[in-house]
């Protein structure tokens, strides 16, 4: 129903308005508890998904990637689409209008999305007092970023980082790093070692049991993709998310829209995030937890993520694409997968692609 009716209408409007109305809805299903009561419609279980990883229990493996639920206002509903956990922000320190609008622009064909947001969100402090004390139903991960403020450098990106680390550490079930986010205003991003070491010293000095994971891009080189493992090692860092948005634009057919900028989200990441995936389990023996994420439609592409070495699933755009019933259908599939190759669990198929 999504995608013959509703979605040729939505995609007549311009994706931030779209997104901000479906937001509201949203919010106003889970508050009026309706969404509660069209769960049966979403939600799909089976024990073959279930799964516990670094000591969090997960209902099954698909969850929300970054970007989608920036302020925090969808805990509540999520669970009821049938995700298995959620990723809030990327939150940063100080709250950020980011860049003027439009700055979000469908590739209808290549099922993309080129996204130019600049890191919008309402500032670490604020969203995180609103999750405070908040029971979830859903493992919760808080992405945080730097500041999309060019006068914010060096040492002070780092201060920058830690202040929401600081604010999200005790309240989310693991934290991301997202580091392959170039709006770090001196032009450096934190995927340069450099850095990141800085950055992990100072956030490992801070005590906490709270999983950590980097957030990598997906047109990273392998030389510095080398050293961020290696520098994952030394700090015990417990995995990666294979990928962000592609800056990337060769092959991209940009549908008339190439005047735009931005990074590009969906199908044009799915080959690049696989072979990332691949890359890294190989190297590190499975040592990492993998979440793998970009260009996930169906349970087939999803499938072949968990085969290249990822435990966990992350989509943002096959949600918007596919619409709502995206969770139950992929969850479906992924176990009519698993009993076809005779795995017993998701777990079982982890890396077994390599
Ligand atoms: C509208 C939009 C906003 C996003 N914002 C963020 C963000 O704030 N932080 C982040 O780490 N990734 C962000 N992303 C990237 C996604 O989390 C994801 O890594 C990427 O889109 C690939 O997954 P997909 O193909 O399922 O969309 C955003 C993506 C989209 C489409």
């Amino acid at each position: 129903m999504y995608k013959k009716f509703i979605k040729p209408i939505l995609f007549k409007f311009n994706p931030e308005f779209v997104h901000d109305t479906i937001n509201l809805t949203a919010r106003f299903a889970s508050v009026t508890r309706t969404s509660r009561i069209l769960r049966p419609l979403f939600v799909y279980k089976n024990e073959k998904l279930e799964n516990q990883i670094l000591n969090i229990n997960f209902k099954n493996p698909i969850g929300l990637a970054a970007g989608f639920d920036k302020n925090a206002q969808l805990t509540n509903f999520m669970p009821d689409l049938g995700f298995g956990f959620m990723e809030v922000g990327s939150i940063t320190s100080n709250p950020c209008e980011g860049n003027p609008k439009p700055r979000l622009h469908r590739l209808v064909k290549g099922k993309g999305i080129i996204v130019n947001y600049g890191l919008t969100n309402n500032g670490a402090e604020n969203i995180t007092k609103k999750l405070k004390n908040k029971k979830f139903r859903i493992p919760i991960g808080i992405s945080i970023a730097k500041t999309n403020d060019s006068s914010i450098k060096g040492d002070a990106s780092i201060q920058d980082y830690f202040k929401s680390f600081q604010l999200a550490k005790d309240i989310a079930d693991y934290i991301t790093i997202n580091i392959s986010c170039p709006n770090v205003g001196d032009g450096r991003s934190f995927e340069d070692p450099e850095l990141l070491e800085k950055l992990l010293k100072k956030i490992k000095t801070k005590q906490t049991n709270k999983p950590i994971f980097l957030k990598l891009s997906p047109d990273i080189k392998k030389d510095n993709l080398n050293k961020i493992i290696q520098l994952a090692e030394n700090y015990n860092i417990d995995g990666f998310i294979a990928s962000n948005l592609t800056k990337d634009r060769t092959n991209i057919d940009l549908e008339g829209k190439g005047k735009f900028k931005g990074g590009i989200s969906g199908k044009p990441t799915q080959d690049k995030s696989n072979q990332l995936i691949k890359y890294i389990y190989k190297k590190t023996n499975g040592k990492f937890i993998i979440i793998g994420c970009g260009g996930v439609f169906n349970g087939k592409d999803a499938y072949e993520k968990i085969k290249a070495g990822a435990s966990l699933i992350q989509i943002v755009t096959g949600l918007i694409f596919e619409g709502p019933s995206i969770l139950k259908k992929i969850n479906k599939e992924l176990v009519e997968l698993l009993e076809k190759d005779n795995y017993k669990n998701i777990q079982d198929a982890v890396g077994k692609g390599n």
